[in-house]
């Protein structure tokens, strides 16, 4: 029989699209509301998350954990094992729909199995009006609908499904607060991601985030320093700060300039500091300097280039050109020795020419990438460029992947056996994904390294002598 699903609100594009500067956003410091009747409601009970896409979404999937412990929930790796089902999303591009798709639908059995299992849908996914119509109309196997901005009212949304016994689904498109003091369950003991702002106000023409996260949101310095301080005393090695653009830190609240908040997170002492990401319009001179100043602010750069060519970067509404770009990789490079500069680059873009393509190979061939994460454009539904018309056939995509990434490939490979016969420092993160008798861990400077080595040094940094370079990874040994 289908249930009956409440709808408490569901996204909207254009009110998602509203970017009201003078807007302060408002800062609630109140733990997550659980309510009484449902204290103990996870007794005995478990959870399984599953993670889609960014750094971002693997955070607020730790939020999810720390309020499902709340709510007396234990978590299991084993799927068919959970009373509850957490599916964080993403919709970057089509594959990352499609896959979620795929494991809803292989969901159906389970529930048919356990009817009073519960599995919910959050995420950047369905911020889109038209997936939660779908999801609403065709997959009556979910039972909650939340999104990323009300992720705290998750335990209202339980309550509901429950006492109901309804689907119950509420997104909200903009709503512009910042929680703080969420319960949350960290993932890691020894590197932690530390948001310092959420959405994004750049709207470059392919990207659907803007409207799925909204509008740019800083948290101020000082609760971002004090979590990081927290993390230190509690023997955190690692930090990566995170924002769809870290650059634009602080400018919504007139709080201290990204520059400014790095150095004083350098000084609280931490071993490792990363940021991501970084929109190269706004990458500022005072950045650089501080990153060069800090030996605890990793050398890593991730600056998403997007494409090599101006007439496409104009129609992707990048705000930078060919030239500023290198220019600003020259500055970077000169005033940061060994710097490893990585990137992102989208392929196939509406009207994207042959030369047009091989302006971005050339640029590659100039900036020497250390690698790249490179992409076939996917159309996201409302934006921009899914109105373009698409001109370049899916082969020629295809074709033009291929070269891009045996290009990145070839300088990856340069890069890396420059390492062999070098002793460097790895953070080491536990055994290797392939074999449980190596250890695994990244460089400071964010290359993955498989390493002979002892076990007890998990969460520690350690010094591996690298032995052999290959194109994406680094086999060694730890020295002492
Ligand atoms: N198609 C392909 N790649 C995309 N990205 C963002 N939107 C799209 C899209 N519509 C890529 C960009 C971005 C990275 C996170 O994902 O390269 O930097
Ligand atoms: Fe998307 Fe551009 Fe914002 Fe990055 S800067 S999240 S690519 S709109």
């Amino acid at each position: 029989m289908k249930k009956i699903a409440k709808v408490i609100s569901t996204p909207d594009f254009t009110k998602a699209a509203i970017r009201n500067l003078k807007s302060l956003p408002e800062y609630q410091y109140e733990s997550v509301q659980i309510p009484e009747d449902i204290k103990n409601i996870g007794e005995n009970k478990k959870y399984f998350i599953r993670t889609y896409g960014c750094q971002g979404n693997l955070r607020d999937s730790e939020v999810i954990s720390g309020i499902l412990n709340e709510l007396k929930y234990t978590k299991t790796d084993d799927v068919n094992l959970a009373d509850i089902i957490i599916l964080n999303t993403c919709c970057v591009r089509e594959n990352a729909e499609k896959k979620v798709f795929g494991e809803i639908g292989s969901l159906k059995n389970l529930k048919h199995n356990n009817p009073s299992l519960l599995i919910g849908v959050c995420g950047c996914m369905v911020q889109q009006e038209h997936i939660v119509n779908k999801i609403l109309n065709d997959y009556q196997q979910v039972d909650i609908i939340f999104g990323t901005h009300n992720i705290h009212q998750l335990p209202l949304l339980i309550k509901e499904a429950i006492i109901s016994n309804q689907r119950i689904c509420n997104v909200l498109s903009n709503q512009g607060n910042i929680y703080e003091d969420l319960p949350s369950c960290r993932e890691s003991t020894f590197k932690a991601f530390v948001n310092i702002m959420y959405g994004c106000n750049k709207f470059c023409t392919y990207c659907i985030v803007p409207y799925t996260r909204g509008q740019e949101r800083s948290r101020k310095s000082k609760d971002i320093l004090d979590e990081i301080k927290y993390l230190k005393e509690n023997g955190y090695k690692e930090v990566t700060l995170l924002g769809q653009n870290v650059n634009a830190y602080g400018k919504d609240i007139n709080d201290l300039s990204f520059a400014e908040l790095m150095e004083q997170v350098a000084l609280i002492g931490i071993e490792r500091i990363r940021f991501t990401t970084s929109h190269p319009f706004d990458f500022s001179d005072e950045l650089i300097d501080v990153i060069a100043k800090y030996p605890n602010i990793m050398k890593h750069i991730q600056l998403p280039v997007q494409s090599g060519d101006d007439k496409i970067l104009k129609l992707m509404g990048r705000r930078y050109t060919r030239q500023q770009y290198l220019d600003l990789v020259t500055k970077i490079k000169e005033r940061i020795p060994n710097v490893s500069l990585t990137t992102d680059i989208i392929v196939g873009f509406p009207n994207e020419s042959l030369e047009a393509f091989e302006n971005t190979l050339s640029l590659c061939e100039i900036v020497k990438y250390d690698s790249a994460f490179t992409f076939i454009y996917s159309p996201r539904e409302n934006t921009p460029a899914a109105k373009m018309q698409d001109n370049v056939s899916l082969e020629t995509k295809k074709e033009r992947f291929n070269r891009l990434t045996s290009l990145i490939a070839k300088y990856e490979l340069e890069k890396y056996k420059t390492y062999e016969n070098k002793i460097v420092k790895v953070l080491v993160e536990g055994p290797s994904k392939k074999n449980e008798d190596i250890l695994s861990g990244y460089t400071e400077d964010m290359k993955l390294v498989n390493f002979k080595g002892d076990k007890s040094s998990i969460g520690q940094i350690v010094n591996v002598k690298i032995i052999k370079a290959k194109t994406y990874t680094l086999e060694g040994e730890q020295v002492v």
